[in-house]
């Protein structure tokens, strides 16, 4: 019998989990089904227990789910307990096992494009919110770099500099003293949702400062091009969006749930011929 995943959030109308896990369920020979499940915050425990009653193989969990699920499951491992938050969960023959692979989605979309930060870097987070988090969380495990964040409310951005980083490989910066630092990064990284669609078309830090040697990274995928990435270009800086790291961390949840990691490359084609226009 054809087996059933899902994803859970709200909103959720304009999620590519579908489109993308449908179309690697289909290259690899399954007929099972993934399907988007509009769930509002108070319906969340229903949804949970009718996922569970169903026999439901795995799901994604998006906005504004991330925490509040953990609680609902029977467990969660190590990285999502790092990190604080589960994007998805495992049917275990019934136990229902909450992970987080948005590290892992950030890393390898890094490395992919030889990106990744090595021994001697030193890197700046903008932000201090969940993405920030599965961000450092990475970062964290990349040996002898150093990892500066800024955020808008600076107490969010100590607490989590402290949760992953020694005081001594890790400071916090006003948005202002960051402004100034620019220059000295191999790479910035912008975790706020400043940019995206929506919101207002600004930029997450004044760009003066910039320089072509720092790898500008944007977490946002909609637009493609964020003002921010495009300061990045305008100097010929390297800049890289959201949208490998979105396939990325589909693809080690497809793999947590059927052992195959799939084709990410031509899944980036794919969506930006059929899904950005
Ligand atoms: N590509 C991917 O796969 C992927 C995965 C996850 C997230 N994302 C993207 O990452 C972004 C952040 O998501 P999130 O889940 O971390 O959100 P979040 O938990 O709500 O955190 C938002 C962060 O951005 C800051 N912020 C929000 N509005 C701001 C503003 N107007 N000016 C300055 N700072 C502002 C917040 O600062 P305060 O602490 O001051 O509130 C906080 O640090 C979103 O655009 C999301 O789409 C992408």
């Amino acid at each position: 019998m054809p087996k059933l995943y899902g994803v859970i959030g709200d909103p959720i109308d304009h999620s590519l989990s579908p489109v993308m896990h449908q179309k690697w369920l289909r290259e690899n020979g399954y007929d099972d089904h993934y399907h988007a499940f509009r769930v509002t915050k108070d319906q969340l425990e229903d949804a949970v227990r009718g996922l569970r009653a169903l026999g439901v193989s795995g799901f994604n969990v998006t906005i504004p789910h991330k925490t509040a699920i953990i609680p609902l499951l029977d467990d969660i491992d190590e990285e999502a307990e790092v990190i604080g938050a589960v994007n998805t969960v495992i049917n275990e023959n019934g136990r229902l096992v909450g992970t987080n692979t948005d590290a892992i989605g950030f890393m390898k979309s890094l490395e992919e494009k030889g990106f990744a930060p090595e021994a001697g870097d030193s890197v700046l987070v903008i932000g201090a919110g969940g993405a920030a988090r599965a961000v450092c969380a990475a970062l964290a495990k990349r040996a002898k770099i150093r990892v500066d964040l800024t955020n808008r409310t600076p107490e969010a951005a100590e607490r989590l500099s402290a949760r992953f980083f020694n005081s001594n490989e890790s400071a916090v910066w006003t948005l202002e003293e960051a402004e100034k630092r620019l220059a000295q990064y191999r790479l910035i990284i912008n975790a706020t949702p400043v940019g995206m669609s929506g919101f207002a078309d600004a930029l997450p830090v004044r760009t003066e400062r910039l320089t072509a040697h720092t790898i500008c990274v944007d977490l946002i995928y909609r637009p493609l091009k964020t003002r921010f990435l495009e300061a990045a270009e305008q100097i010929g800086a390297p800049a890289l969006n959201g949208l490998p790291m979105l396939i990325h961390q589909g693809a080690a949840a497809f793999q947590r749930w059927l052992g195959i990691w799939p084709d990410t490359f031509n899944m980036e084609k794919y969506l930006l011929e059929n899904y950005f226009q």
